[in-house]
């Protein structure tokens, strides 16, 4: 049976790659924007849910920019917490099921990588928090949903470090990448793939399944900004790679305090889902290979 998925956001970078792979699975989809549902209004989207009974409700829009965070608290609570619950809710009104997307940024970094699901968070910043907030509305709102906690999303489109890094490369300016920072990059295309692998389980399964909850989801690997960074260019530049200079964390001053090593434990991926992600770099040749043919 076709699944019918109602995805929040079009144009993120999950978002997209979402919207490409759909028509290779079981699955019918229908998008929103954010002019058709804007996540800073609750009931407006909780509203859609209601209206379009789907099996599956994707969250696929937040408010990811981390530091702006910091100043627009309020906006990122009602994007990343309140309208997470408001459609959860609904959705379990009308006995969909819901995927939710958090982030490695519950935790503080300081100690005790890789966390399992089960590990203590402790949010440096109000992206995390508010994210965190998210985690928990859905759950309390609907027992039939899972978040999904990601980290470090690449992909040939929208704002991320690989594109980030081609541009300053390309401008000849001199690079400095924060070298004590760690954490697993995460193709937007492999989670894409992975959310609409387990959207039809989801639909079938009851509350109480062990599909249900929170589960971490990464490339597998580990690296330091810095270190990603390299690999980048001798992927995309080879012999033309400029030289990377560190930088510590506590030199490089942003609004937003970030963790230094909230590195995801992946086993209850393998263990529950089934699924085994590949190592970053690989699903970073397929990143720059793409950019490589749009140029
Ligand atoms: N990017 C990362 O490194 C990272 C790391 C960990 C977790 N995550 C999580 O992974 C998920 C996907 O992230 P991503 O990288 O795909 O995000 P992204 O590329 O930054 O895209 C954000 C999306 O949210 C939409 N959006 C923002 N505010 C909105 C609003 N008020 N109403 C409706 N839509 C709104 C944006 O729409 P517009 O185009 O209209 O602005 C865009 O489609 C998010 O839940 C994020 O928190 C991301």
């Amino acid at each position: 049976m076709t699944v019918q998925i109602l995805q929040f956001g079009t144009t993120g970078q999950l978002g997209v790659e979402l919207l490409r792979q759909a028509p290779g699975h079981d699955v019918s989809v229908t998008a929103l924007s954010r002019a058709e549902a804007d996540l800073s209004d609750p009931a407006a989207c909780a509203a859609k849910v209601r209206e379009a009974r789907p099996d599956v409700v994707v969250i696929a829009a937040a408010h990811t920019a981390v530091d702006l965070a910091e100043s627009e608290t309020e906006l990122a609570r009602a994007i990343n917490a309140v309208t997470p619950g408001a459609i959860a809710a609904a959705a379990a009104e009308v006995g969909a099921a819901v995927i939710n997307v958090s982030t490695d940024y519950v935790f503080d970094g300081d100690g005790g990588a890789p966390y399992p699901e089960t590990a203590a968070t402790n949010p440096l910043n109000a992206y995390g928090r508010t994210k965190l907030e998210g985690e928990g509305a859905v759950a309390a709102a609907n027992p039939r949903s899972l978040s999904i906690r990601t980290s470090w999303v690449v992909s040939p489109h929208g704002k991320n470090f690989v594109k980030t890094m081609l541009r300053v490369a390309a401008a000849g300016n001199p690079l400095k990448v924060v070298d004590d920072q760690s954490g697993r990059p995460t193709s937007a295309a492999d989670l894409a793939g992975f959310i609409l692998q387990i959207a039809p389980k989801l639909a079938a399964a009851k509350a109480g399944a062990p599909l249900f909850g929170l589960v971490h989801f990464a490339n597998s690997g580990e690296v330091t900004w810095r270190d990603f960074a390299i690999e980048i260019f001798a992927q995309a530049l080879g012999d033309q790679a400029p030289e990377v200079g560190g930088q510590k964390t506590a030199d490089y001053v942003t609004p937003a305090r970030r963790p230094l090593r909230a590195t995801m434990d992946l086993s209850r991926l393998e263990q529950v889902y089934g699924f085994t992600p590949r190592h970053w770099k690989e699903a970073l040749g397929d990143i720059v290979a793409e950019l490589r043919a749009a140029t």
